[in-house]
């Protein structure tokens, strides 16, 4: 079970990052031009939020299945080491910080206010998110968190 969860957190990491990039660009298109906010820019961040609010329930399922809440409650040795101290605190904490901004710049486009500040919160929450997200998946190139592109592969290949 742990692992079809896994594979699912795997592949949904490049649904969170396609609609993260969509995101920005219509956010960064609307911020320097005089566009009116349409529904699709309302909705391609609906659904970055939702693929992002799935990521956490995946990421807190597999957070207690696989013990990574036991090593955070059993003393601090395990910042000592770095793939217990990546998943148990720094990926765990870091993805919620970076939901939380997105929800934040999905809130601001279902305000009313002018278009432009729309687009503008919209981009610079889901540029914060984006950065956070990047730096903390574990990607294949990363020495001792390393984890697969895709489920299934194994690292470096
Ligand atoms: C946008 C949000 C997130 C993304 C893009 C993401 C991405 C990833 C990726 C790519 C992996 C490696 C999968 C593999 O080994 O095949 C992973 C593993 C994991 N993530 Fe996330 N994650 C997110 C949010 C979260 C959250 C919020 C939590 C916990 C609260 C979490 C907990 C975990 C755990 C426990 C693992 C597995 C570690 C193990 O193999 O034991 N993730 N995540």
């Amino acid at each position: 079970m742990a692992t079809g969860l896994l594979h699912l957190h795997n592949l949904l990491r490049w649904v969170v990052l396609i609609f993260a990039l969509l995101t920005l660009i219509k956010g960064f298109s609307g911020m320097s031009g005089k566009k009116a906010f349409t529904a699709g820019d309302k909705k391609t961040a609906m659904f970055l939020m939702i693929s992002c609010d799935i990521q956490l329930l995946l990421g807190l399922a597999l957070y207690f299945m696989k013990g990574w809440f036991n090593v955070l409650t059993s003393g601090s040795e395990f910042m000592k080491l770095p793939a217990q101290r990546f998943f148990a605190l720094e990926h765990a904490v870091g993805m919620i910080i970076a939901i939380v901004l997105v929800h934040i710049g999905y809130a601001a486009t279902k305000k009313n206010v002018a278009d432009g500040t729309k687009f503008k919160k919209m981009f610079w929450f889901t540029l914060i998110a984006f950065i956070i997200i990047m730096a903390t998946i574990p990607w294949p190139s990363r020495e001792a968190i390393g984890r697969p592109m895709f489920p299934g592969m194994t690292v470096g290949a």
